[in-house]
């Protein structure tokens, strides 16, 4: 595994590759970027691993400052799956240039996530942009569980003209239930107990207003929601995981979106 913390230095090496496999990552890897990896490796083409928290994704300081790191134990972790590039950039190699494309930014940017963490989407495809300018990767591996940020991404490569074709692989999950994130890792015992308890609730709900909507009572839930342990609710809300339209009538490809805090620890999922 070769590491590099250049653009230019990492640009010569892969020009001479026939196409790269790219799975972006802020670091604080675990079963969710382990299972991205070993489908990038499946291409045959080689793969790029990058770890940068991009602070431009951040709307609050404090977010960005606690936000889990650990890069040694990522780099044995990167090393025993013989990934073949590692790109660790520094702010100034990805905001020091100016991109031949500028970002597409979906209206629905502004929902969900967009609607509690200002700027966050503005961040996440300025860094994405960069580093498909930078890397121009064939594929680039993305996780379900930001599937807003997935259709937000898309939505710019296809506007753009660009390239790279979005592998969207499948939520992998702990043992109880929640969606494998870098910031579970701040979650102590009894808070993961909590987030599988609401994840086990939500799945239920899901499964009950599947053939009748009238029965998602969003303030119920919320109200539920709290009593099982979550300290503030950002978003519940039923969504057509293709159009992303707001659900009216009954549907089978509707998910349920939902983002919470578990004390300062924000969590977001769908199922
Ligand atoms: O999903 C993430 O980890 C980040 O949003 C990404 C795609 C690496 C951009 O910083």
């Amino acid at each position: 595994m070769k590491i590099f913390k250049d653009k230019h230095t990492l640009q010569k090496e892969i020009l001479k590759t026939k196409g790269i496999s790219f799975v972006p990552t802020m670091g604080g890897l675990h079963e969710g970027h382990i299972s991205l990896i070993k489908q990038s490796k499946k291409t045959k083409l080689k793969t790029l691993v990058s770890i940068f928290v991009n602070p431009k994704q951040f709307n609050k300081k404090s977010d960005f400052k606690s936000y889990p790191r650990n890069t040694k134990k990522d780099i044995k972790q990167l090393k025993k799956l013989k990934i073949n590039y590692l790109y660790i950039p520094t702010f100034k190699d990805i905001y020091g240039f100016k991109p031949k494309k500028k970002v597409f930014l979906d209206k629905f940017s502004k929902k969900l996530c967009g609607k509690f963490r200002k700027g966050h989407f503005e961040g996440v495809l300025s860094v994405v942009n960069r580093f498909i300018e930078i890397i121009k990767p064939r594929y680039i591996f993305l996780g379900k569980k930001d599937y807003q940020q997935i259709y937000l991404i898309k939505k710019h490569i296809k506007i753009r003209n660009i390239r790279s074709k979005i592998i969207e692989c499948k939520t992998i999950r702990e043992k109880n239930g929640i969606a494998c994130s870098s910031r579970n890792s701040n979650l102590n015992k009894n808070q993961m107990k909590i987030a599988s308890n609401i994840f086990y609730y939500l799945s239920n709900i899901k499964k009950k207003i599947k053939n009748n909507h009238s029965l998602f009572n969003v303030n119920k839930i919320k109200k539920n929601l709290i009593n099982l342990g979550a300290s503030k609710i950002d978003y519940l809300e039923i969504y057509n995981v293709k159009s992303f339209k707001k659900i009216k009538r009954p549907s089978k490809k509707f998910n349920l979106f939902f983002a919470y805090y578990i004390k300062n620890t924000r969590l977001i999922d769908n199922i």
